[in-house]
């Protein structure tokens, strides 16, 4: 687990050039073959794609050291995931209780694989059109969402997604993401989204509580969301 962690941290290294090869092979794939945004991700990842440069390296430290600190300095006492990708990210976590869960069945299998020996964490593949967790048996103190809103292209998924996401937190939501509008010319798979109106307009008991903005372009803004009684 450690030897991954070190590759990914290591592009220097020969197999970490394979990775990165094998990376970007994935992506054109899973572009050439777009059809939607779950199917673009199980292509990308039966095609050796990874969940992408800001789940790596650098980026990866970064995100980690934010939400690391915000669970020890919060008491979170456990953490569900909504897009948890390949695992690579979730290699630097440091959290008591997790459950990752992710629309690509291709990269639950290689958390699973990775997390094997790990018995505080849990994974589960869902469709996100056809989930529906009304009894809230899906619930922890803290719902992640890590570089995923500006993947969910199509506006149903987007508010499923949404949905979803705020119901499954007991006290906070983290969404790392640009709060903004704009599609991409020539990239299917991403389209930001200003989400925090559309989490004003629909849901209640929650308040924007923390807003720490990238520290450079190519990263996200955090924001924190706290459950108000
Ligand atoms: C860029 S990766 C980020 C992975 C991980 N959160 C991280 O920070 O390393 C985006 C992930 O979101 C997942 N995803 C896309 N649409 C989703 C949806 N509607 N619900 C849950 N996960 C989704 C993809 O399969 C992919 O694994």
């Amino acid at each position: 687990m450690a030897d991954r962690v070190l590759v990914a941290r290591d592009h220097g290294s020969s197999q970490a050039a394979v990775m990165k090869w094998h990376d970007r092979m994935g992506r054109l794939a899973a572009a050439i073959r777009f059809r939607n945004s779950q199917t673009y991700w199980e292509n990308r990842y039966v095609a050796g794609g990874t969940s992408g440069v800001g789940s790596y390296d650098v980026q990866a430290q970064y995100k980690a050291d934010f939400i690391n600190g915000f669970v020890r300095e919060s008491g979170v006492a456990s953490v569900i995931e909504f897009g948890c990708g390949d695992g690579n990210q979730l290699e630097l976590a440091e959290y008591p209780l997790y459950l990752g869960i992710d629309v690509a069945a291709p990269a639950i299998e290689r958390c699973i694989q990775s997390f094997a020996q790990d018995g505080s964490k849990s994974f589960m593949t869902y469709d996100v059109r056809a989930f529906a967790d009304r009894a809230r048996f899906l619930h922890a103190d803290l719902a992640l969402s890590l570089d995923v809103v500006f993947h969910l292209v199509e506006d149903d998924v987007f508010e499923a997604y949404m949905r979803a996401l705020f119901n499954a937190a007991d006290r906070f939501v983290i969404i790392y993401a640009r709060d903004r509008d704009e599609a991409p010319p020539l990239k299917r798979h991403v389209r930001w989204r200003k989400f925090t109106p559309w989490v004003e307009r629909n849901v209640t008991g929650w308040k924007l509580s923390q807003l720490e903005p990238a520290p450079l372009a190519e990263y996200q803004d955090f924001h924190v969301f706290a459950r108000v009684e």
